[in-house]
This record gives C-alpha cells, sequence and structure tokens, in this order.
C-alpha cells in the first residue's frame, strides 16, 4: 500500500512543483522581514519543530467532533469542530514556516499535503456555517464534517511521508551517537578568519580559526544537510548557505532557524610532532 500511495504522490509532481514554488515565494516574502516570527513557528525556542506537535490539536477535536457529531450531541460537537477548526490554522502557519525551506521530492509532497489540508479546512468552515446558518440542515453539516475528516487522514498521511520517508526537519545528526574520542584531521593548519573543511575518520567537519582557538562543529547543516564550510561567519556563529540557520561555533548551539536541532560541536588539539585531532563535544546545556 505505501509503494501505491508513494507512487500516487509522486505523481502529483506536475502541478504541486510549479504550485509549491510559487507558494514558497510569497510565504518567503512575507517571513522576509520577520525572522524571528519564522524561527517561533520552526521551533527554534523549543528545539523541536512546533508544526507535528500544534497538529496532534486538530486531529483530536476534529476525532472528537465527529464523534458527537455521530452520536448527536450537537452542542458539544460544534464546539469541539470549531476548536479544531482553529488549530488547523494554526497548524498551518507552522507548517508554512517549514514548507518553505523544503525542495525536491519533499516540496511536492509538502505541497500535497498542503493542499489536501486546504480542502479539509474548507470543508469543515462550510460545516460550521451551515451549523450557525441553517441548523435544520444538520445533516449536511456533519456531511462536510465527514468529508474534512477524510481530508485531515489522507493529508496526515501524506504529512508522515513527507517527515518519516523523506526526512524533512529530521536532525540530520540523529544517529551520531556513540563515544566520542580523538581523531586525527587531514590539515595540519587553519588560516584564520575563513571556515574550511577538513575530515576527521568518516566525518566532515568544519574549522574556523580565531586567534588560538580553533572552533570545529560538523560540516552538515542539522537542518536539510547544507555544507556550513560554504557559509559565513557572523558574531561567532557560522551561517549555513542554504537556508541561513545559524550556529555558535564555540558549543554548536543553534541560534537561528528553520535548523531547530544544534550541531554537533567538536574541540581541536594540536597534537605532539605536529597534526591536529578533533573530539566532539558534550551537547549545549543552554
Ligand atoms: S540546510 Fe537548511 S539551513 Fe542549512
Amino acid at each position: 500500500m505505501h509503494r501505491r500511495v508513494s507512487r500516487l504522490i509522486d505523481a502529483q509532481e506536475r502541478w504541486a512543483k510549479p504550485v509549491g514554488q510559487w507558494n514558497q515565494r510569497w510565504i518567503a516574502a512575507a517571513f522576509a522581514g520577520s525572522r524571528p516570527l519564522k524561527d517561533f513557528l520552526n521551533g527554534v525556542w523549543l528545539g523541536h519543530p512546533v508544526h507535528p506537535a500544534v497538529t496532534d490539536v486538530p486531529v483530536g477535536a476534529l476525532t472528537a467532533g465527529m464523534l458527537l457529531d455521530l452520536t448527536d450531541q450537537r452542542r458539544a460537537a460544534d464546539v469541539v469542530t470549531a476548536t479544531g477548526v482553529a488549530a488547523m490554522v494554526a497548524s498551518a502557519a507552522t507548517g508554512a514556516a517549514d514548507a518553505v525551506d523544503a525542495h525536491g521530492r519533499p516540496q511536492v509532497q509538502a505541497t500535497v499535503h498542503a493542499s489536501i489540508m486546504v480542502g479539509s479546512l474548507a470543508a469543515y468552515l462550510a460545516s460550521l456555517a451551515v451549523r450557525a446558518a441553517r441548523p435544520s440542515s444538520r445533516p449536511l453539516a456533519v456531511s462536510l464534517a465527514l468529508l474534512g475528516y477524510a481530508g485531515i487522514a489522507a493529508g496526515a498521511y501524506v504529512g508522515g511521508e513527507l517527515v518519516y520517508g523523506s526526512g524533512n526537519m529530521v536532525d540530520r545528526h540523529a544517529w551520531r551517537t556513540g563515544a566520542a574520542r580523538w581523531r586525527r584531521l587531514d590539515v595540519d593548519e587553519v588560516p584564520e578568519g575563513a571556515p574550511m573543511q577538513a575530515r576527521a575518520g568518516q566525518d566532515t567537519l568544519v574549522l574556523y580559526r580565531t586567534g588560538d582557538t580553533i572552533h570545529a562543529l560538523h560540516d552538515t547543516c542539522a537542518h536539510a544537510g547544507g555544507p556550513l564550510s560554504g557559509g559565513t561567519v557572523i558574531d561567532g556563529c557560522i551561517e549555513c548557505p542554504w537556508h541561513g540557520s545559524r550556529f555558535r561555533l564555540s558549543d554548536g548551539r543553534v541560534v537561528r532557524g528553520p535548523a531547530v536541532y544544534d550541531q554537533p560541536a567538536y574541540e581541536v588539539r594540536a597534537i605532539d610532532g605536529g597534526g591536529l585531532e578533533a573530539r566532539r563535544l558534550p551537547a549545549p546545556l543552554d
């Protein structure tokens, strides 16, 4: 079933790609002057994407609303459905903040996901309107809500595929576990004031020297894998060249999104007899 559904989602690329790109342009323009708001919606403050947490509210409320509708508990059903619809709007805002930085297959999936959810939202809004304006048309209101709920279920599946299947907004260093140990770098010198790439065993790091101190972070951006060594250093942080996330050079702490996870940081020391070695630091506490 998963393979068939995946093919069906991928087949939407013809319309979803241009629509997604158009949406990304106006959403990016809307966020252009309010980066802190975008960071808030991404979840930089939480250290975790906000979108999947917020979406639990409409899914739960609208499931309860459906059951209350089906058991004809009208007043409770209306209140719970209206709550779910309000939460859908909040979910849309957090989802837009994440989707604006998606590219390739994740962008297509995000557009399909969002389109289904917008259709579902329209059905629920129509249902609420009928509930308020024409109480005698209760079967129509309930039918519209059921249609919206089917959309929620389908959209949630595509959203799950976007995260679990394509790894969108997943920490690129989630599997980096195990003991930190010293490993020799493949460079002996680090020039002052310019990021440079170096290898430490299987890992690629970005190094940056300020005076006698050599800062080192993993080169693969925690957000979507951008090369930090191609970025610029601003206020003690390195900025990813792909979507502008910033990580503190001293400990890898994320200070600007869309990344919400910290970047693995390393300490670097000179080896007796020449050369450099690096060891991963513990995750920052503050
Ligand atoms: S890959 Fe997106 S900010 Fe680095």
